[in-house]
């Protein structure tokens, strides 16, 4: 027996995976203590159960101890087994140690994981210098790929897509996004100046100068890898391009600013936004049931 357990703000996609997994969709109650520290309780049974909790992890630092107590009770509670699903994996961009003294925090957060799940389910985690998720996490880890999904949604929407990966990390996304929407796809070069700070060169596109670009990333974080890329299209004279991503983590104000530079602004329901045109509801739910 399974049950969906949403941590607070997870009750949407934690329903929609135990309808479509037929299993029990379970209760936590949350709430802070005046001091602001948290208060968990199991709220369903579940002993003998394999725990599925449900927790997209975009702002990881506040939810981090709550999780762990959800966690730890679910076992005090006599849980058989206990899981996360985490549509949105934090922390996997400091994969490595770019100044002395940087934390790693991709290691310590993957151990952090490790010590109080039993397998991880998520959605095209940023694996950059790290090909895979075996080499952070010491569980199972199970890893859903969103790139088709955003595919399809192109070959249905758009008229003669050109999709573009706005760095060269996105070649991996961008490459089989355009295979998906059967197009033809291009990417440009970034250089990072700092946190909100980048530059963004495209190449030769008179070749394409009658498709519609589509910006196609895993994540839109302040939004300037996009905003650039959309910049860059407009001086060229390409038309506003559809700015597609997986994960919409969007820190304040960068939704709006991309959005007065874009055709639309798509993303996958991996992080809850108003942007969300597609969903990977079916895709978590295979892997969970794997
Ligand atoms: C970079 O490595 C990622 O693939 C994204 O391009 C990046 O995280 C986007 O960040 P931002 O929206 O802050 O430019």
């Amino acid at each position: 027996m399974r049950v969906i357990l949403p941590m607070p703000g997870n009750e949407a996609m934690a329903g929609a995976l135990s309808e479509r997994l037929d299993a029990e969709l379970g209760v936590l109650e949350w709430r802070r203590f005046p001091d602001s520290e948290a208060y968990v309780r199991i709220a369903s049974e579940v002993r003998g159960k394999r725990v599925h909790i449900v927790c997209t992890l975009a702002n990881p630092d506040p939810q981090m101890l709550t999780l762990v107590f959800a966690a730890a009770a679910a076992r005090e509670c006599g849980a058989e087994s206990v899981h996360l699903v985490a549509p949105y994996l934090a922390y996997m961009r400091q994969d490595r140690r770019f100044n002395a003294g940087e934390a790693l925090s991709a290691t310590h957060f993957a151990r952090l994981l490790s010590q109080n799940f039993d397998s991880l389910v998520t959605i095209d985690p940023h694996l950059h210098r790290i090909s895979s998720l075996d080499a952070l996490f010491s569980i199972p880890t199970h890893v859903g790929a969103a790139a088709p999904l955003l595919g399809e949604w192109i070959a249905q929407n758009v008229d003669a897509p050109l999709v573009i990966g706005p760095d060269q990390e996105s070649e991996q996304w961008a490459a089989e996004v355009a295979r998906s929407a059967g197009a033809p796809h291009v990417v440009a070069s970034k250089l990072r100046i700092g946190d909100e700070q980048v530059r963004v060169e495209l190449p030769d596109l008179r070749a394409w100068s009658g498709r519609r670009p589509v910006l196609t990333d895993d994540i839109v974080s302040s939004g300037r890898t996009m905003i650039e890329a959309s910049r860059v299209l407009a001086a060229r004279g390409m038309a506003k391009p559809y700015c597609l991503a997986i994960h919409a983590v969007f820190a304040p104000g960068a939704f709006d600013h991309l959005a007065e530079l874009s055709e639309r602004v798509v993303t996958t329901d991996t992080i809850a936004h108003p942007s969300n045109a597609i969903s990977i509801v079916h895709t978590l739910a295979r892997l969970i049931a794997s």
